[in-house]
């Protein structure tokens, strides 16, 4: 069976060879720092160190940058000897076959659909902030999801409502475009770093651990680094998305695993520093707010360094919301072409050579999640998600090894199986860091995907 589908795999790999291999190691890494950075560093930072981990944020970001290494490892094996737009649902359709593949896809739509969701809410904080420096902020009751006192969060709306635009016009991903988006964003970062520097009172960082390592509440609620590590985590999401450009690197045997773990190196880097001085600059008990960095800036009195890294961070969650977009589109073309979603989805428009259908649903879909949901709880059930994911693109690697055509991979983690063993161990231990809520809505979405596969994708899929 298992050889049967690698046949299969290899067959329409081989059918996709007109893409061009024009990608390097540095546009891989651009790709990846571009995809990754985001509401993570901008605002989860802020809230984590505020309500879970203190300025141990910053060990938050160390351990959940240590979990993704080992996923990445594996990501990377498998996209160099296996490749596919389908990511994760395209190496389980391959390492495990279908039921599996479609459990793995059900994950993606969540994780990437709430993701954007997510991210759109950081979007609106800094946005605000924005109008209201120039004396145009919104009523509290626009910006706010109705679990935090308001009705809907409109500017998280809108903006996905725009990206829905923008994507049926035809936009089209060039790695000249994202670099300079990247450039945007790691210099508004550069901005915050250089003038924060200055500005660091220690005392801020004691006690270092106000929350401890890991407790749960009476309220079900969880705090401690470790705690805030299975939510900063949501920080690192996107260096996955280096691994769907296997087909189009130049030599992807050395530039895939510098692409994902270099751009992870690189942020993990970035998110110590920017949490250590975050934390430094201002009480960590003030930064539960929207736009942290920003706010921190401005109440240390730097108003137009706060507005520039403002503007910087706005730009740079546009790209990130862009590529998660476009990255959940082809995931869905990608199931629906197997049967296991109706094929009306995978109707590419002939005038605008776009998927209409699929990027008009899930935009209406993300617009009200966006305006009605508070981004805590977008953010932990992405990262639940993503993380199951990532376990099982790690035993994908066990299994492929086991029983895969050897002679197919360009990229071998040298380190087998330690790599994916440990890539199962940490995420696993993420995962059970989560509050409780999490995983009853996680585990829900997950009966919802069974029960939707055995009325419907099991009859039209095309395997049968
Ligand atoms: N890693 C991305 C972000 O932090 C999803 O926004």
């Amino acid at each position: 069976m298992i050889k049967n589908l690698l046949r299969k795999k290899i067959v329409t790999d081989e059918s996709s060879k007109d893409l061009h291999r024009c990608l390097t190691a540095f546009d891989l890494v651009m790709l990846g720092i571009g995809c990754i950075i985001g509401t993570g560093i901008f605002v989860l930072t802020g809230i984590v160190a505020a309500n879970q981990a203190g300025p141990g944020v910053i060990f938050s970001f160390l351990i959940a940058g240590f979990a993704c290494a080992f996923a990445a490892l594996s990501y990377a094996e498998l996209s160099s000897s296996i490749g596919g737009c389908g990511s994760a649902y395209g190496y389980s359709y391959v390492a495990f076959g279908e039921f599996i593949a479609w459990i793995v896809g059900w994950i993606l739509l969540l994780e990437y659909g709430i993701a954007i969701a997510a991210v759109a809410n950081g979007w609106s904080g800094y946005f605000n902030n924005a109008l209201i420096a120039v004396g145009l902020g919104l009523p509290e009751f626009l910006t706010k999801p109705p679990a935090k006192n308001g009705i809907i969060n409109l500017p998280a709306s809108i903006i996905i409502l725009m990206i829905m635009g923008l994507l049926i016009l035809g936009v089209k991903q060039s790695a000249k475009f994202n670099a300079a988006m990247v450039f945007l964003k790691v210099s508004a970062i550069g901005i915050f770093i250089f003038v924060a520097l200055f500005h660091v009172n220690p005392e801020n960082w004691s006690p270092l651990l106000p929350y401890g390592w890991f407790e749960t509440l009476p309220s079900g609620k969880t705090v401690g680094v470790l705690a805030g590590a299975s939510i900063v985590f949501f920080a690192y999401i996107g260096f996955d998305a280096v691994s769907t450009a296997a087909e189009e690197a130049i030599n992807p045997q050395k530039d895939l695993p510098i692409g994902i773990i270099g751009s992870l190196i690189f942020c993990t880097l970035i998110y110590i520093i920017v949490a250590a001085l975050l934390t430094g600059i201002v009480p960590y008990t003030n930064l539960n707010v929207s736009s942290p960095v920003a706010f921190a800036l401005q109440k240390i009195g730097l108003n137009s360094a706060s507005a520039i890294v403002a503007t910087g961070v706005i730009a740079g969650l546009t790209t990130v919301m862009l590529v998660l977009y476009y990255a959940l589109t082809r995931i869905i073309l990608a199931m629906s072409r197997d049967g296991l979603l109706p094929k009306q989805l995978n109707k590419i428009n002939k005038s605008t050579k776009t998927p209409i259908r699929v990027i008009l649903v899930c935009g209406f879909i993300m617009a009200l999640i966006a305006g009605f949901v508070s981004l805590g709880t977008l953010a932990e059930i992405v990262n639940i998600g993503t993380l199951s994911a990532f376990i099982v693109v790690c035993c994908g690697v066990i299994a492929l090894r086991h029983h895969g055509n050897k002679s197919k991979y360009v990229y071998k983690n040298k380190w087998h199986p330690l790599v994916p063993v440990m890539g199962i161990v940490t995420c696993t231990l993420l995962m059970t860091f989560l509050p409780l809520d999490t995983w009853i809505r996680f585990l829900s979405w997950m009966s919802i995907g069974i029960i939707f596969y055995f009325i419907y994708s099991y009859k039209h899929s095309k395997l049968n």
